[in-house]
């Protein structure tokens, strides 16, 4: 761990990073959350500054930059989808040089994965990138080390993606977990895989660790004897809300729902990005219910509130992996 220097590194992706490198992040995720229920300062960024861009909403992972930065001591300027210039006029290369003079970190949510390399290319300080359409890199450290704090290791577990499995969080995972050592299975139908090209990057990934790469249909195979059961919503940010009909149709038949979880192991666990519709205690979650007379959709509530779900220690974990994220990557300032 003490040989890993990621000191002025971009955070875009996970293909970008070695084996040793994303469980050094992890490891140092965790050191942060005994430091910080120890009650421990780590204010050692004190006097730095980061700019959270988010073109799209979030709670988990504003609110986790927030937090973070606070508790390393840095100041944040937060970039909200309106109140900014960024793309309507002013170009991501121009943003990225204004930016990166008066901050030390820059965060981005948005749409194309090349508007975060843009910036990063662009700024001379480290890039995070808090989700894009093709990958959601720092919810990938706190997913795993929620799997670690839980199995107490990552290699050789069974780890199957239920649903939209070619967008962000499909392929991210699928790195995750072909880097680190866990089989990964996709598990839905065949429109919903991850693309080829990436599946054959992946395959390679898990030869090096020893690990599996796996695309089924079959909800009872690819259940069977799992050890984590994962899913995210059938329709992500910025896509139109004229697709929920054939995602519905297609994906309803790999719902998280007793049936998967009674195939996979006993101590099987339910992870699941999160903001999720389990219920109709939400908008969307009732305008559906209107439309379409489903309750609930990619998970059931019975699944999302019973004891094998660990979807708010996930939430948790994303502030102490994002924390760590931006203290590997920042250099301190004493
Ligand atoms: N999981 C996640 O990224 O949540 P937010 O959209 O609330 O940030
Ligand atoms: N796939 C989801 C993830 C949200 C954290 C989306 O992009 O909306």
């Amino acid at each position: 761990m003490n040989n890993i220097d990621l000191t002025g590194r971009d955070f875009l992706t996970l293909r970008d990073f070695k084996r040793e490198e994303i469980e050094y992040l992890i490891e140092l995720a965790a050191i942060y959350k005994d430091k910080k229920k120890n009650g421990e300062m780590v204010n050692e960024y004190m006097g730095q500054n980061v700019a959270l861009i988010f073109e799209k909403t979030s709670t988990r992972t504003r609110c986790s930059f927030e937090v973070a930065a606070h508790d390393l001591g840095m100041g944040t300027t937060y970039l909200d989808p309106q109140g900014s210039q960024i793309g309507k006029k002013e170009s991501i290369a121009d943003t990225a040089r204004v930016l990166g003079s008066m901050f030390e970190g820059i965060e981005y949510r948005g749409f194309e994965q090349e508007i975060v390399e843009e910036l990063a290319k662009y700024s001379k300080v480290p890039v995070w990138n808090g989700l894009t359409n093709e990958y959601h890199p720092t919810q990938m450290i706190a997913d795993m080390l929620t799997i670690k704090e839980k199995f107490g290791k990552l290699e050789g577990l069974k780890f199957v993606y239920m649903g939209d499995a070619r967008y962000n969080m499909g392929n991210s995972l699928m790195i995750a977990c072909s880097k680190l050592g866990l089989d990964f299975v996709a598990c839905t139908n065949k429109d919903y895989f991850p693309n080829e090209e990436l599946v054959n990057e992946c395959k390679k990934y898990a030869e090096e660790s020893g690990a599996t790469v796996t695309l089924t249909e079959d909800v009872m195979e690819g259940t069977k004897d799992a050890d984590i059961i994962y899913t995210d919503v059938w329709v992500s940010m910025g896509e139109p809300d004229s697709v929920w009909e054939e995602r519905i149709n297609k994906l309803m038949p790999y719902q998280v729902n007793k049936k998967a979880i009674d195939n996979a192991k006993d101590s099987v666990i339910f992870m699941h990005c999160l903001p999720a519709y389990h219920d109709l205690k939400t908008k969307v979650g009732k305008e559906i219910n209107e439309k379409f007379g489903l309750t609930e959709m990619e998970v059931t509530d019975e699944v999302f509130e019973s004891e094998k779900s660990v979807v708010f220690d996930e939430a948790e974990n994303r502030m102490h992996s994002i924390k760590a994220i931006m203290a590997a990557t920042l250099k301190k300032s004493r």
